[in-house]
């Protein structure tokens, strides 16, 4: 009810604000790196396994796709991410030695669920869920869990539970890397100092809203968007995309921008809002010429720049900058006004956010 909202006008709003809080909760009481984070057996599971395969739906999946950039970097570990409802019902090439990563905020979704014993079918018993639902049918599957605490997320529009599980996996990924000898003790101590920052980080991203709620103005009333993104923050443009689809319901695609030329920059005019997730990172030069083949084809360009990349605001270039560059976590930060852009672009457009049509919270049937 209306008590319980606050001084939020819907339960999305509420909950993207809250992330602070849930990211805070999820880490609460890891001190250190040990792989009995995700429970008894831990040790031996993560020593017997030499490869990592996720399966998931819907955002989720997304937070799945985050993490293989994380584990494949700094765990060494070959990752390979399947949308759960294909991954059971293609002929796949099994190997025990894999660990079996389940990512689900419900923990009953029916087709991850059938995956998990799809893949269990196929002889591999190494198994893991990061959960948000301690109690869920996919905890009682799995050997091993991470039980992230964002609490109950009404929003059907996924928001919390997302950004608790990239905490979730980029614990696993520290873990795994410190089993296979790939983390330092100075390297744990770095990663564990940026993951208790993340709160203040969050808090301070979230106070870009005013910002974002002038571009979704703009959005409003366009019917089309591009979302482009690269290396790491490709998952993160998915995940912009997808949010502006489920509540806003305006049709929105996203590409590694690298391969815009392939096909998409077909579809740019003066038209066609593009939204460009530009961390300060390795592909910062290559992401900059990619935004130079949309403006010189009129498309207008929205930018959300780390605050030292030298991307100005000029004609048809809109910048938003983010306070700090976050480095691997950059993700969990960068996602946040992605979120903020779809929720304040819906409630211009008058659809109802928090139950968008023909969506459900938790899918439970195939
Ligand atoms: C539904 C929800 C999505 C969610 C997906 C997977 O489609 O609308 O927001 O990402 O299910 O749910 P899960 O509970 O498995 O994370």
């Amino acid at each position: 009810g209306a008590a319980e909202l606050g001084p939020y006008r819907h339960y999305m709003q509420k909950e993207i604000f809250e992330q602070p809080r849930a990211i805070g909760d999820t880490l609460e009481g890891v001190q250190a790196i040990t792989p009995e984070l995700f429970g008894d057996g831990a040790h031996g599971v993560f020593k017997a396994i030499d490869k990592v395969l996720i399966l998931a739906c819907g955002t989720s999946s997304y937070a799945g796709l985050t993490a293989k950039y994380w584990l494949e970097s700094i765990a060494r570990i070959p990752t390979q991410v399947e949308i759960a409802s294909e991954y059971r019902y293609r002929d796949s090439v099994p190997d025990p030695a894999t660990l079996v990563v389940t990512i689900t905020q419900s923990g009953e979704t029916a087709d991850t669920l059938a995956a998990l014993k799809h893949a269990r079918g196929l002889g591999m018993e190494h198994t893991l869920t990061i959960c948000n639902v301690a109690t869920s049918a996919m905890v009682r599957e799995c050997k091993l869990a991470y039980i992230t605490r964002a609490g109950v997320e009404i929003g059907v529009a996924s928001t919390k539970a997302f950004t608790t599980q990239l905490a979730g996996l980029f614990l696993l990924t520290l873990a795994l890397a410190q089993s296979r000898g790939r983390l330092s003790e100075a390297e744990e101590q770095a990663h564990l100092k940026a993951m208790r920052h993340l709160p203040v980080a969050l808090q301070a991203v979230l106070a870009l809203e005013p910002q974002v709620i002038a571009w979704a103005e703009d959005f409003a009333s366009k019917e089309n968007a591009l979302f482009l993104g690269r290396g790491l923050h490709y998952p993160v443009a998915l995940e912009g995309a997808l949010k502006l689809k489920e509540i806003s319901y305006i049709h929105a695609e996203a590409y590694p921008a690298g391969e815009l030329k392939h096909g998409p920059l077909a579809l740019v005019t003066a038209q066609m809002p593009v939204v460009t997730v530009a961390p300060n990172d390795a592909l910062l030069e290559k992401l900059k010429s990619n935004m130079q083949e949309v403006r010189a084809r009129g498309g207008q360009l929205y930018v959300f720049a780390d605050s030292d990349t030298r991307i100005e605001s000029e004609p048809g270039v809109h910048v938003i900058r983010l306070p700090e560059h976050y480095g691997p976590l950059s993700p969990i930060l960068h996602v946040v006004p992605l979120q903020l852009l779809a929720y304040h672009t819906a409630c211009a457009r008058g659809t109802d956010v928090d139950k968008p049509r023909n969506l459900a919270k938790s899918v439970t049937v195939e």
